[in-house]
């Protein structure tokens, strides 16, 4: 009886708003207006007027380094930067700073990052005219620094949020701990600017597409101006990224997120347990001892590891610094010891219950040293750190995110991010180290990549993937031939893989090689010191990143204006086989 009582003021409200002809108003300016979840596989309007002023910029810069070029053939060429955590970060900066020497960063129509590159984009483009002025982005990266009150402020208001998770936590520690800066301005802000700078595509991954889920779920990306799948080309504005919905409509709108959140959402490689692999140490290297137990345990170890390291970076007063360089030691040292005899005598359950008593007890020693420190500021700052962060770290979520595909029915979408609330965006490092996905086929139609590579780990893998990333979604991409893999141990600064037909072209430069290393040896020593998961680099070893970067762009300027000319001469064929007679496409 009473459902049908409340029922009823329902009825009367719809009956009302028919008659007045409210919902035929509502009906009628949805129609008109663009749906905020929509699918498409070409340029948003926002996109496409960007980039045609960005062609202005492009061509006048064309014709200062004296090649043919007209405003209808503009070629489009993407700067596409690796990730490698701060490696990538300042190495990038590096690279930028010469291609402006050089008068060739305003030939880039595009910019894309994944993970640790992304972090130096999103600190770029916080100078709205950045391009002009790279030596302020050098000096930035050794600047004084944000402190841990700042860094904690921001994080006292993300944690009231519904959906806090580590990825908040990994933001603020990088951008405060490495990045130096504390950015809070919205992507979307950037919608409106002028095309001083190449248009920028920050790339993420799905977690859970990523890992039971079909292709087409996994890639994502976030531009100025809309941010979804880019293989299903499902989007939504970019400051709608975050709001609730439900079959495609705004059920309710939700601040965007900013930049260091951003940050933490696109560069947070240590999300996937994959990634624990690298730091199990030697004694447990023990195939039968590496389940779900001991995954458990390493990943909670390395957050708080790493997470420590970074707060030491926002802390110059001495006695902090050695108090969390001592927590530090103390969680290593658990860690380290080689308890084989024990876990030996143990059942398969019984190592599991061992495992996870041991997570509790790298929880508790942190407790246990927050409660040891000295009253004072410190001590406050940690204390509430300490408070948001463990049940984070045992919980181990990352960059939950409302879904705008939720029960999303108006084209296909994958089960698994159908029926669920959130998604989680992680750092898309995990599937491919470049952006290659967001500009492979006719959306952006690229002619040139040029691809400086800063990642860790095997040589060419980055192109290797996206070659058989591009297969899978048949996409074009040029032939990379067997032969030159077997450079991977020592690989030449600068490859250039010719593009045919629809293919892009790719410049691809290692950022260590056999210009600056004299042989394989000082190479792999060189890809260990400056290893991705570290302490952040101290001034020395950032001086030392940026000069190679400089170098290798230095060194391989004539092979890139080569490049890009060709680009342009290949823009040029394409515009008159699709526009034969000259005025035909006005
Ligand atoms: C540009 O075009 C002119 C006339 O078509 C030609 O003579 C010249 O060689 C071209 N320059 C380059 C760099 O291609
Ligand atoms: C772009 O905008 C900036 C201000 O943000 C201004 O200083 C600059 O002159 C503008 N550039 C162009 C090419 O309009
Ligand atoms: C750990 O200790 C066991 C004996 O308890 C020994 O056999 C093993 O070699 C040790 N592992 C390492 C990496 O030291």
């Amino acid at each position: 009886m009473r459902g049908a009582n409340t029922g009823l003021p329902a009825v009367v409200v719809c009956l009302w708003l028919v008659n007045s002809g409210v919902l035929a108003r509502m009906e009628g300016t949805l129609a008109a207006s663009e749906k905020l979840v929509y699918q498409s596989q070409s340029l948003c309007a926002g996109e496409q007027d960007y980039v045609q002023r960005r062609k202005q910029v492009v061509l006048d810069s064309l014709s200062s380094l004296e090649m043919n070029c007209t405003a209808d053939s503009v070629p489009h060429i993407a700067l596409l930067a690796s990730g490698g955590g701060q490696r990538a970060a300042v190495a990038l900066v590096g690279s930028l700073h010469q291609m402006h020497h050089e008068g060739l960063l305003d030939t880039l129509l595009y910019f894309g990052g994944v993970s640790g590159s992304t972090w130096s984009m999103a600190s770029l483009y916080s100078d709205p005219q950045w391009s002009r002025n790279m030596e302020a982005a050098e000096s930035r990266l050794s600047g004084p620094g944000v402190k841990l009150e700042e860094a904690l402020g921001w994080l006292g208001e993300r944690s009231k949020e519904e959906h806090f998770s580590l990825t908040d936590v990994w933001g603020v520690l990088t951008s405060a701990g490495i990045m130096k800066q504390m950015d809070i301005r919205h992507l979307s802000d950037e919608a409106s600017r002028n095309a001083t700078n190449p248009y920028p595509i920050y790339c993420a991954i799905e977690k859970h597409c990523y890992t039971n889920g079909p292709i087409e779920g996994k890639w994502f990306e976030v531009s100025p101006h809309e941010a979804g799948f880019t293989e299903m080309g499902l989007f939504v504005e970019t400051s709608y990224l975050g709001s609730k919905f439900q079959n495609g409509e705004l059920l309710e709108k939700k601040p965007e997120m900013d930049m260091v959140k951003l940050q933490g959402v696109l560069g947070c490689a240590l999300a996937h347990e994959e990634v624990v692999r690298d730091f199990i140490p030697p004694w447990l290297n023990v195939p039968e001892y590496v389940d779900s137990a001991t995954q458990e345990y390493l990943r909670t170890y390395n957050t708080l590891d790493k997470i420590i390291a970074l707060t030491k970076s926002t802390v110059d007063e001495p006695a902090p610094w050695s108090a969390l360089d001592e927590l530090q030691k103390t969680l290593g040292d658990k860690v380290n010891h080689n308890e084989s005899a024990l876990l030996e005598s143990k059942t398969l359950e019984e190592r599991k219950g061992v495992f996870q008593q041991w997570s509790q007890e790298l929880l508790a020693a942190v407790e246990t040293w927050t409660q040891s420190l000295e009253e004072g500021a410190f001590k406050t700052h940690v204390s509430l750190l300490t408070k948001q962060i463990l049940p984070l770290v045992m919980r181990w979520e990352w960059g939950t995110t409302p879904n705008f595909l939720y029960q999303y029915q108006d084209s296909p979408v994958p089960t698994c991010l159908r029926t669920k609330e959130s998604f989680h965006l992680v750092d898309a490092g995990l599937l491919i180290n470049v952006a290659y996905p967001s500009f492979l086929g006719d959306k952006r139609d690229i002619d040139l990549i040029i691809a400086p590579e800063y990642s860790a780990g095997n040589m060419f893998e980055t192109l290797t993937l996206a070659r058989d990333y591009a297969a899978e979604v048949q996409k074009p991409f040029p032939e990379i031939g067997e032969t030159v893999l077997q450079d991977r141990d020592w690989p030449k600064d600068c490859y250039v893989f010719e593009g045919k037909g629809k293919e892009p072209t790719i410049v691809y430069m290692p950022l260590f090689n056999r210009q600056n290393c004299k042989d394989a040896e000082e190479f792999k020593a060189k890809m260990e010191e400056f290893s991705t998961f570290q302490p952040p680099f101290n001034q020395e070893k950032i001086k030392f990143l940026l000069e190679t970067a400089k170098a290798n762009m230095k060194n391989n300027k004539e092979t890139l204006l080569r490049e890009i000319n060709k680009a342009a001469v290949r823009r040029q064929s394409k515009r008159s086989l699709l526009c034969p007679v000259s005025d035909s496409c006005l």
